[in-house]
C-alpha cells in the first residue's frame, strides 16, 4: 500500500488504548513496569545490554528514551522515506546538530554545499569549528573532479568525515547531484570506513525527492515545514539505517532533544493530510511561477519548473533527483531593496513571515531576514541580493494568490 492509504493507522493498535481509533497522546514522562524483572529486560535492551530474544519487544521506559506518539511517527515518517528508522526531534536545528555531532570528531572535515540555512551554516562554522572540525565548501555548478581536488588540496582528505548537502538550496533553488556525492565520498573511502552523506530535505522531502535511494545516508528534517505543514509546531527528523538512527538516538537520549509527546501527536495529525497539501501546494506554485515570469516587475524567477534543456546539468539533476518542482520560488523583482520591501509591505493575504511549507502563503526577503548573518559578498556570489523575495506557496486559491501578488507588484 500507499503511504497516504497507512497515515491512518499504521504502527497504532486500538485494542490497547480502549478501542480509540485515533492514537491519543501520551502525555506521560515515565511508564509502570509490570514487575522488577521487566523493569530489568526493558533497561537491558534499551541499554544494549544484551540481545534482543526473539519476540521481545523494547519496553516503554521514560518519554526520554521512548513514547508511543514518537514510536508511531517514526514508524510512519519511514514509510514515506522508505528507510529503515527515523528519529524525531525538538526542532530542525536539533535532528541537524545531533546527527553533526554523533558522526563527526575533533580534526575531521565536513565538506557542504552552499548556501546552507543559516543555522546550520553557523552551527557548522562557529560552533564545530570551535571543537576542531575543519570545514570546506562547494556549491551547485562545481563537476565532482573540481570537488574532489578541492578535498585533496586541503591537505585534510584523509579526515574527510561527512558530506552534508542541502539540495533544493535556500532561497535560490539550486541544485546538488546526490549521486555525484556518493562517488565523491567513495573516492575517499577507505576499506570498510564508509563516509556518510546527510542530506537537508525540508525543501522536497519527504514525497518528491528521496536522498536515501541516491546513496546519501541521512535525510534531514525540519518538519517544522512540509510535514508539520500548519506553521503551528516546531520539530525536526533524520531518516536513516538502523544501525545509524540507533547511534544518533542514543545521542538524542543523553542530549534530551527529543520532540514531546504533544508535538509528535500534532505531527501524527500532519500526515495524514501531508500528501493532499503538498501536491495542491505545487499546483499552485506553478501557476504562480508562470505569472511572475511574464510579468514585467519581475526579473528572474528562482523555481525548478522553469528549468530547460538550457540549463544544463542543473536540469538534468532535476529530471534525475525530484519527481515534481516543489512549492518554494523566489524571484527578484526589478530594483532594490526598496521596491522588494514596497512590495513585502504590499501584499494582503500573503503573511510576511519566514519559515515555509505551512497551508498558508508566506513572503520574506532572505538578504535582510533569513540570511541576514551570512557573509554579503558571499550572498551576492550565489544570486542572493537586495531584489530577491522568496514565497512558500500554501493551499489557497490559486486566484487569490495571483490577485494578491498582481496588487502587490503593481504598487
Ligand atoms: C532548509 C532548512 N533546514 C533546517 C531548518 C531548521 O529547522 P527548525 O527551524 O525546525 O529548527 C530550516 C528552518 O528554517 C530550514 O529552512
Amino acid at each position: 500500500m500507499q503511504p497516504e492509504s497507512l497515515m491512518m493507522s499504521y504502527g497504532y493498535k486500538p485494542e490497547l488504548s480502549e478501542g480509540a481509533i485515533k492514537c491519543p497522546i501520551f502525555q506521560t514522562s515515565t511508564f509502570v513496569f509490570k514487575s522488577a524483572e521487566e523493569g530489568k529486560a526493558f533497561f537491558e535492551i534499551a541499554y544494549g545490554l544484551r540481545d534482543r530474544k526473539p519476540m521481545e519487544e523494547p519496553g516503554l521506559i521514560y518519554s526520554r528514551i521512548n513514547n508511543p506518539d514518537l514510536e508511531i511517527l517514526e514508524d510512519r515518517l519511514s514509510l514515506w522515506e522508505q528507510a529503515e528508522d527515523c528519529a524525531v526531534f525538538e526542532s530542525g536545528m536539533s535532528a541537524i546538530s545531533t546527527v553533526l555531532l554523533e558522526f563527526l570528531k575533533p580534526g575531521d572535515l565536513i565538506l557542504h554545499s552552499g548556501p546552507l540555512y543559516g543555522g546550520t551554516d553557523h552551527f557548522i562554522h562557529y560552533f564545530l569549528r570551535k571543537i576542531g572540525v575543519h570545514a570546506l565548501e562547494f556549491h551547485a555548478g562545481q563537476n565532482r573532479d573540481e570537488v574532489i581536488d578541492t578535498v585533496k588540496d586541503s591537505g585534510l582528505a584523509g579526515q574527510l568525515g561527512m558530506i552534508y548537502v542541502e539540495t533544493p538550496a535556500n532561497p535560490t533553488n539550486s541544485l546538488i547531484d546526490i549521486g555525484s556525492c556518493r562517488k565523491i565520498a567513495n573516492e575517499f573511502s577507505a576499506a570498510g570506513r564508509r563516509i556518510p552523506i546527510a542530506v537537508d530535505n525540508t525543501y522536497m522531502g519527504p514525497l518528491w525527492q528521496h536522498p536515501l535511494k541516491l546513496g546519501a545516508d541521512f535525510s534531514l528534517y525540519s518538519a517544522t515545514k512540509y510535514i508539520g505543514g500548519h506553521s503551528d509546531l516546531i520539530a525536526g527528523a533524520v531518516c536513516g539505517s538502523k544501525e545509524n538512527i540507533k547511534r544518533v538516538k542514543t545521542l538524542r537520549t543523553l542530549l534530551g532533544n527529543m520532540a514531546g509527546p504533544w508535538t509528535g501527536w500534532l505531527l501524527l495529525r500532519s500526515l495524514e493530510t501531508l500528501k493532499m497539501r503538498m501536491e495542491k501546494q505545487a499546483a499552485n506554485a506553478r501557476v504562480v511561477a508562470g505569472f511572475l515570469k511574464d510579468h514585467p516587475k519581475v526579473e528572474k524567477v528562482y523555481y525548478l519548473g522553469v528549468l530547460d534543456e538550457r540549463d544544463g546539468e542543473q536540469f538534468e539533476i532535476y529530471r534525475k533527483q525530484h519527481s515534481s518542482p516543489g512549492a518554494m520560488l523566489s524571484f527578484d523583482i526589478r530594483g532594490g531593496e526598496a521596491e522588494a520591501f514596497r512590495f513585502l509591505n504590499s501584499l494582503r493575504l500573503i503573511k510576511l513571515a519566514v519559515s515555509l511549507g505551512g497551508t498558508e502563503s508566506l513572503a520574506e526577503h532572505p538578504a535582510t531576514m533569513t540570511h541576514s548573518a551570512v557573509d554579503r559578498a558571499y550572498l551576492r556570489k550565489m544570486s542572493v541580493t537586495e531584489k530577491m523575495i522568496r514565497l512558500s506557496i500554501g493551499v489557497e486559491h490559486v486566484d487569490d494568490l495571483l490577485h494578491d501578488i498582481g496588487q502587490a507588484l503593481d504598487k
